[in-house]
C-alpha cells in the first residue's frame, strides 16, 4: 500500500468552493461525506468497477453514481445504444417510438405497471406518485418511511426542511420500517386524511414476513394508495423489482438509478386507474421523453435479461456478504461491526450509540478503505462488473480495514489512529436496527 496524493482534488475543490454552494450538484457526492487530508473529491472518468480521479488515483467503486450504475462505468452495450440514438437525436418537437417499447417493457415486468410515465430523477417519481394519490383519493396527508428525495412534501419531514413552508411540514408523517403499530396509530389518528403511504420496501433490513402484506392490508382498510419506492431496489433486487421478490404488488412504484446505468431516468409506473390521471394531473417538463437516457434503459434491461445479470449480482454480492461476516467473527468484532442488506446493496454497519463517536469511526472507515483504493460510503452499490475477482480484491482490502478496527477497538477508539479531518454528523434516514 503506498500513500495516495489528492492534491490535484483538494485544489480543485478550493477552487469549486468559490462558485458552487457545497462544491458539488449532490450532497452524497460533496467533501461532507469525504473526510480531507485522505479523500478524492472529484472523478475524472470510470471504467467497469473502477473510478479513476483527478489525481491519477483507481479505486474499486462501490459508490457507482449512488447506485445509478448496475452494469458498471462505460458499459460498451448501453454506450453503444446511446451512441446510435445520438446519431438520430437527442430529444424532439414530438414524442418517440422508445417511449412505448420502454412503457411496455416495464408493464412485462414489475407486477404493479400497467402504465407508467418517465422522469429524470427518482424525485420527479416520488412526487408525482404523492400528486396522483393526492389526486385520485381526494386527501392530502402522506405517510413516509426512508428518503424519497429532495422535493417540498417529503424533505419538509426530515431535519432538512430549510426553506419548506411549515403548511407542507405538516402534511406529511413518518412511520417505522418493520413498525406496522407505527403506521396504524398513524391511520388511526389521521382518519380518513392520508392519500398514501410510501416507503422502500426494503433498505438495511429485510421486510418482516408481515410487514408488507399488513402495510397493503392498512392501505386497503383505510383507502390510502400503497406507493413502494424502488429507486433503489429496481433493476437490482430483481428485474420485476423488490415487490416482485416479496410478493406484494402495491398500487404505484418509483423507479431511477439503476435503470439506464447512470443516465438520468426515473419511472413512476402503477395501476392504470391511478396512472390513468396523468392526463389531468400536471407532470410535464421539457426533458421527460430524452431519448439517449431511454435507449440506455432499454439497453441496460436487456443486458441485465440476457445475462441473467440479477442473478450473477446476487452471487458476487453473497460472496461480499459472506466474506465480511467471515472476518468481522474473525477479527473478533461482532460487538459493533455487521453486514445487512439484501446482496446487491448490502451495508457494513458500525454499532455505536453516540453521534460523535460513530463519526470517528465512520472516518476510520473511509480513511482505510480509502488509502487501500476501495471507494465506499458504507454500503455496497454492485454491478454487474463486480465480478468474483473484484470481490476477492474487495475482500482482501476489508481484511486489514477490520483489522484496524480490531486494534483500534482494544486501544480505546479510532482518535488516534485518524490522521485526517474527522467528519461530522451528516443527515442520514435510513435507520439501523
Ligand atoms: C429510495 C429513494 N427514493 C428517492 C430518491 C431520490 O432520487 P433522486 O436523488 O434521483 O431524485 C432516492 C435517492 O437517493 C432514494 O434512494
Amino acid at each position: 500500500m503506498t500513500d495516495l496524493s489528492f492534491s490535484c482534488s483538494e485544489r480543485l475543490l478550493e477552487r469549486a468552493l468559490k462558485t458552487i454552494p457545497l462544491g458539488s450538484q449532490t450532497f452524497s457526492k460533496s467533501y461532507k461525506h469525504y473526510p480531507k487530508g485522505g479523500s478524492p473529491f472529484f472523478a475524472e472518468k470510470g471504467k467497469g468497477p473502477y473510478l479513476f480521479d483527478v489525481d491519477g488515483n483507481q479505486f474499486i467503486d462501490m459508490v457507482n453514481g449512488l447506485a445509478a450504475v448496475t452494469l458498471g462505468y462505460c458499459d460498451p452495450d448501453v454506450d453503444t445504444a446511446i451512441i446510435k440514438q445520438v446519431e438520430k437525436g437527442v430529444i424532439f418537437s414530438l414524442s418517440n417510438e422508445l417511449e412505448a417499447l420502454l412503457a411496455e417493457k416495464i408493464a412485462q415486468l414489475i407486477p404493479c405497471a400497467e402504465m407508467s410515465r418517465f422522469g429524470k430523477n427518482g424525485s420527479d417519481a416520488t412526487t408525482a406518485a404523492i400528486r396522483l394519490s393526492r389526486a385520485y383519493t381526494g386527501r392530502d396527508e402522506v405517510a413516509v418511511c426512508g428518503y424519497h428525495g429532495w422535493h417540498d412534501w417529503y424533505i419538509g419531514s426530515t431535519d432538512k426542511k430549510l426553506g419548506v413552508p411549515e403548511a407542507t411540514q405538516s402534511l406529511t408523517h413518518k412511520f417505522q420500517f418493520n413498525n406496522i403499530d407505527s403506521l396504524e396509530a398513524l391511520f388511526k389518528k389521521r382518519k380518513d386524511k392520508i392519500a398514501a403511504v410510501i416507503l422502500e420496501p426494503m433498505n438495511i433490513t429485510y421486510p418482516e414476513a408481515d410487514f408488507l402484506p399488513g402495510v397493503k392490508a392498512l392501505c386497503q382498510e383505510y383507502g390510502a394508495v400503497l406507493v413502494f419506492d424502488e429507486t433503489v431496489t429496481g433493476f437490482r433486487f430483481d428485474l420485476g423489482g423488490a415487490q416482485k421478490i416479496f410478493g406484494v404488488t402495491p398500487d404505484l412504484a418509483t423507479f431511477g438509478k439503476g435503470i439506464a446505468n447512470g443516465m438520468p431516468l426515473s419511472v413512476v409506473t402503477g395501476k392504470k386507474e391511478i396512472m390513468q390521471l396523468l392526463d389531468e394531473v400536471f407532470f410535464s417538463f421539457t426533458y421527460g421523453g430524452e431519448l439517449l437516457s431511454i435507449a440506455a434503459a432499454l439497453a441496460t434491461i436487456e443486458k441485465l435479461e440476457k445475462q441473467s445479470g440479477i442473478q450473477k449480482i446476487t452471487t458476487y454480492g453473497t460472496q461480499l456478504k459472506e466474506g465480511l461476516e467471515a472476518l468481522i467473527s474473525q477479527f473478533s468484532c461482532s460487538d459493533f461491526l455487521s453486514v445487512s442488506g439484501n446482496p446487491v446493496w448490502s451495508f457494513f454497519n458500525i454499532h455505536v450509540d453516540e453521534p460523535e463517536e460513530l463519526y470517528l469511526w465512520k472516518t476510520l472507515y473511509m480513511q482505510e478503505t480509502l488509502k487501500r483504493g476501495l471507494i465506499t460510503l458504507g454500503s455496497h452499490n454492485l454491478t454487474l462488473s463486480h465480478d468474483e475477482g473484484v470481490i476477492e480484491r474487495v475482500l482482501a482490502i476489508y481484511a486489514e480495514v477490520i483489522e484496524v478496527f480490531a486494534r483500534a477497538k482494544s486501544k480505546g477508539g479510532p482518535g488516534s489512529f485518524l490522521h485526517v479531518d474527522s467528519l461530522t454528523p451528516l443527515f442520514s434516514v435510513r435507520k439501523k436496527d
